[in-house]
């Protein structure tokens, strides 16, 4: 296939500040080489079926039952499993391999740990609302050890398609619309769940997900395709999958949707050109489930033959869950429409990422001895609540404190109301990986703990989360997920409106269930469900103040809510210990210092909606309306509440910006300084963010994008100097020719602690 950009384009290795790329990647030099010695040397010994089954990843399950993996681990015919996640189970597989097989390789084991494993943290979109890489590299850290201790050598994760969409479900795995943030929180995820070394006994080698572009899929629509011009790719959405694994990320797993038309599993420009060749990367790449097969409905193969074909010479290596590498890549070799060579190739990534596992020096580095498993795989011991509780309150976004509801008083008489009060499930979120549901802390308990002796609570459900049944029948398809309240709704209403009379407050735990926002779960509709709306709209008419406590895995249009309650905590799914820590906020115990990751829209029809849009020829300007200016009539072109928006119980002022100098060079840096006040009565945090806009370019260049952030920590009254280093690359761009440029000028920084309201100042690119 002929590249898709002119030869001329080569993206840059650092595309960020020298700073982001400052520890240098996990396998040295001197270890790569003796690792293609040893990759080679075991490849000379294999047969071409052998090859082969290196590049199959299976589960366990109906089509291949345990009895099938053993006969396929006997012959050879397996690389690694996924799915499989106690270390009894795997240490009998790994058994049979080192046992059973000709020429023993190990097999991988991996899982989707992508916000914990058996400690739920909040979900991906949740720790980037955090703004705080301390905190994501704790859930890392944690995590890999918790999966590590498991048995798993590698997960699926993290997942950096940045997206503008609020109605696909998968928004919830991501780090929300901007580049940088999600930048910055893929790398660290990658650093620590990694560690020094992915074989380390508490490390697990990561796999960066989705490659390419997921989250662009038009319209929202899970599994749809994405049409994109490159500069809007290389400019905002591959720089995260890139800094993931100038990380070292030994994974790339590749995403289901086609780009300008391209399937990216059958995607030579990605996996190969850009991929391999511009990029270096040497681990594997990884189908997503049944990719290969959906080639076909894809219009791009023919058969399974073809499909396979067009697969591995893109740059597949490992097949997910499909038995189409082992049927058809044998023929394909022997009638030389694949190469024995091609076959090497992917055969040499997979071998690659269990040398750099460890796996060849121990292929039991993370089962241990016979013996040591532990008794039970859910002790409770086993979780590491303390840092899930801290995590969970640091990615909660205080949206409206309406004449300071917030923090509640733990005295008199307290409601809590609404279908998400009491769930365990919902609160993990999706992909909860092991977490075990009857562990999570859901925000009754948390209340009740925290006023236990002190005030009355009163609780009612209130609602279904939905009363409208094929969203239920959707729901439960796979699991009993959804538990719908035999009642009506008129009678849980009627219990909730009874339990609110009596109430001083009352505290409305509303949103979606985790099941609405995962894979496969796109919404038309991103309001709360009208079983909710209803419920809100009868509390409202109590007269009672209302603090809602929304828990949801995506921007939501909470528009007619948000003149309804007179405060609004967003919780996203916040995780095994996410009761406390949404109570801890609640009461005051943790002050909230969370940002949105994602702009809230008024209504689903301004999607998309995103910070960092592009300039028009015909701005709307609200003080001056004009009929023939980009608008809609029928509503404002304004956020109900715009990215990096978040309150705290404290105030913050900064200074204006002062700049090092008022000329920045191409070899030079300059400073952007504020200084931060926290001038309320309360000890907090805030994150302050820096904005860059190039106003006059050769192509129109978005009206502000984030570059750099800080998360500070106050006591009243205490101030702080931040600084800001911008170098060229910051203000560099990608042109209509595809090349990276800096183009000499005015430029304009912004600094806020949010998007909107910000300090300005102006500089000069000579
Ligand atoms: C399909 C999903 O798209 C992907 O994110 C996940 O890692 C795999 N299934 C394995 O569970």
């Amino acid at each position: 296939m002929k590249s898709m950009f002119p030869q001329a384009v080569v993206f840059p290795l650092a595309l960020f500040s020298a700073s982001l790329f400052a520890e240098p990647p996990t396998l040295q030099a001197s270890n790569e080489t003796q690792r293609d010695h040893f990759v080679s040397a075991l490849l000379k010994k294999m047969t071409l079926d052998e090859k082969i089954g290196q590049l199959r990843l299976i589960s366990v399950g109906p089509d291949t039952p345990k009895s099938t993996i053993k006969q396929m681990i006997e012959k050879g015919q397996i690389g690694a499993i996924f799915n499989t996640v106690t270390r009894p189970d795997i240490r009998i597989m790994q058994d049979q391999v080192m046992q059973l097989s000709r020429l023993k390789i190990p097999l991988f084991f991996a899982y989707d740990v992508v916000h914990g494993q058996r400690t739920i943290f909040p979900i991906p979109l949740g720790l980037a609302a955090s703004w705080d890489t301390q905190a994501v590299t704790t859930v890392g850290r944690i995590s890999a050890l918790e999966a590590a201790q498991d048995g798993l050598n590698m997960t699926w994760a993290p997942m950096v398609d940045v997206s503008h969409e609020p109605r696909w479900g998968r928004s919830s795995e991501g780090f929300g619309e901007d580049t940088y943030l999600t930048s910055m929180m893929g790398q660290t995820m990658v650093k620590a769940m990694q560690g020094n070394d992915p074989a380390d006994r508490n490390s697990v080698m990561t796999s960066v997900k989705h490659f390419a572009l997921y989250g662009a899929v038009e319209g929202g629509r899970e599994y749809n395709s994405v049409d994109m011009s490159p500069q809007q790719m290389f400019q905002h959405y591959l720089p995260p999958y890139q800094t993931a694994l100038q990380a070292g990320s030994g994974g790339v797993m590749v995403s289901l949707n086609s780009i300008n038309g391209v399937p990216a599993t059958a995607n030579r420009w990605l996996l190969t050109d850009l991929l391999r060749h511009q990029w270096h990367f040497k681990g594997i790449t990884v189908s997503d489930h049944g990719a290969i097969k959906e080639l076909i409905n894809h219009g791009v193969a023919s058969d399974p033959a073809d499909a396979v074909r067009i697969a591995i010479k893109a740059g597949i290596d490992m097949s997910m869950s499909d038995q189409y590498y082992s049927q058809y890549l044998p023929g394909l070799v022997k009638s030389g429409a694949v190469t024995a060579a091609e076959v090497d190739n992917a055969a040499r990534h997979v071998l690659n990422v269990k040398y750099d596992m460890g796996l060849f020096r121990d292929a039991y580095s993370h089962l241990g001895p016979v013996g040591s498993d532990p008794k039970d795989t859910n002790a409770e011991d086993r979780l590491h609540r303390a840092q899930a509780r801290e995590v969970a309150a640091q990615s909660l976004v205080l949206l409206k404190n309406w004449h300071h509801i917030l923090p509640l008083k733990k005295q008199g008489t307290l409601a809590l109301i609404g279908p998400l009060a009491d769930s365990q499930r919902d609160i993990m979120g999706s992909w909860s990986a092991a977490g075990v549901a009857k562990q999570s802390v859901t925000l009754l308990q948390g209340m009740r703990e925290a006023v236990a002796g002190k005030a009355t609570l009163l609780y009612a459900k209130g609602s279904n989360i939905t009363d409208n049944a094929k969203v239920q029948a959707f729901l439960n398809l796979y699991e009993p997920a959804v538990e719908v309240d035999k009642r009506s709704p008129q009678q849980l209403r009627d219990e909730a409106i009874s339990v609110a009379k009596k109430a001083d407050v009352v505290v409305m735990a509303v949103g979606e269930s985790q099941g609405m926002a995962h894979e496969a779960s796109s919404r038309s509709d991103i309001r709360l469900p009208k079983a909710q709306r209803d419920l809100i709209d009868a509390i409202k008419a109590t007269g009672k103040p209302i603090v809602l406590v929304l828990m949801n895995g995506r921007a939501l249009d909470i528009t007619q809510q948000d003149q309804q309650a007179e405060g609004i905590l967003e919780t996203w799914f916040s995780g095994t210990e996410g009761g406390h820590a949404i109570s801890d906020v609640l009461f005051g115990d943790a002050n909230p210092s969370g940002k949105l990751p994602v702009t809230f829209p008024r209504s689903v029809g301004q999607l998309p909606l995103y910070y960092n849009h592009l300039p028009t020829g015909r701005p709307y300007d609200f003080t001056h309306p004009n009929k023939y200016t980009s608008h809609y009539f029928d509503i404002d072109n304004s956020p109900l509440y715009p990215f990096g928006f978040g309150l705290s119980y404290t105030e913050f002022t900064l200074s204006p910006i002062s700049l090092s100098s008022s000329m920045l060079t191409a070899k030079g840096q300059m400073v952007a300084s504020v200084t931060v006040t926290n001038s309320g009565k309360l000890a907090g945090g805030t994150i302050v963010q820096l904005y860059l806009q190039d106003p006059v370019a050769s192509i129109s260049r978005p009206v502000k994008e984030l570059k750099a952030f800080e998360k500070v920590q106050l006591q009243p009254g205490e101030s702080k100097r931040v600084q800001f280093t911008l170098s060229k690359n910051d203000l560099s761009f990608w042109n209509q020719q595809m090349k990276w440029v800096v183009e000499p000028g005015q430029f304009v920084v912004m600094i806020g602690t949010d998007s909107v309201h910000t300090e300005v100042k102006s500089f000069t690119y000579q």
